[in-house]
């Protein structure tokens, strides 16, 4: 059985406001994505990894993240799609995965994840089949109407932010996503497409400081991080 990473690093980055992919911005000195590669790249467990850039950028993902930081696990590039999910998909139907093989999908744009999850993540996808990692909510969650009036709030205990790491079982989350494309089925993460299939999907307790770097904001945030943790 193999373990396989798979990289969605294929946004167009509007929210940065940088002119420049959010994925190659700098987090001490290093693009996010180098970060985000070399967590799997030196965790003992991670067999191959596969990234997925827009089309255009795949000469400049290759020379400037993989050939500049020698991973030797990376075993291609894959094209994007328009949204994420679409590239996912392009990454489940080219990373050659078999049956019972696991995948491990982890955003480009989430350099601080700590390396200690993915052990137990693996542990629990191998025993159930899916494992995503999340934190629980801190604000109350409201919910609102179209015209912003408060029609709810639901009991917080229940609520937890889904991050990534999400770990399937490939034949599972490749169904999952064929089924999705077939219904044309929008999620906003991969193991919402396995849960509408009836499938079981573990929650494992992360960290608050595995974010997603998508604004200004996000970066200035994971610089302060990374000074705390290792600066
Ligand atoms: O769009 P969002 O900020 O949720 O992106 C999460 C991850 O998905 C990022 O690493 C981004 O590069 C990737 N993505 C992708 N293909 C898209 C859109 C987003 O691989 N079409």
């Amino acid at each position: 059985m193999k373990v396989i990473a798979l990289i969605p690093a294929a946004g167009a980055g509007r929210r940065m406001a940088s002119g420049c992919n959010k994925q190659y911005l700098l987090l001490a000195g290093r693009p996010i994505l180098a970060h985000s590669v070399s967590l799997f790249e030196n965790h003992p467990l991670i067999d191959w990894i596969f990234i997925i850039s827009p089309r255009e950028e795949i000469a400049f993902c290759r020379t400037e993240i993989v050939l500049k930081n020698r991973f030797a696990k990376v075993r291609e590039i894959i094209p994007g799609g328009v949204e994420r999910q679409d590239s996912v998909r392009n990454g489940l139907m080219g990373c050659g995965a078999a049956e019972d093989d696991l995948v491990l999908i982890h955003d480009g744009v989430r350099p601080l994840l700590p390396p200690h999850l993915i052990e137990p993540l693996l542990g629990r996808a191998s025993e159930k089949g899916a494992s995503v990692v999340g934190v629980p909510v801190k604000d109350t969650i409201k919910e609102v109407d179209a015209n912003l009036r408060v029609t709810g709030t639901p009991d917080r205990d229940r609520y937890w932010q889904a991050q990534t790491p999400q770990v399937f079982r490939y034949g599972l989350i490749r169904e999952a996503h064929d089924r999705a494309f077939r219904e044309g089925f929008r999620g906003t993460d991969d193991a919402s497409l396995v849960e509408r299939m009836g499938m079981p999907v573990e929650m494992i307790r992360g960290s608050y400081r595995n974010i997603k770097i998508t604004t200004p904001e996000d970066l200035t945030v994971a610089r302060a991080f990374w000074e705390e943790d290792r600066g």
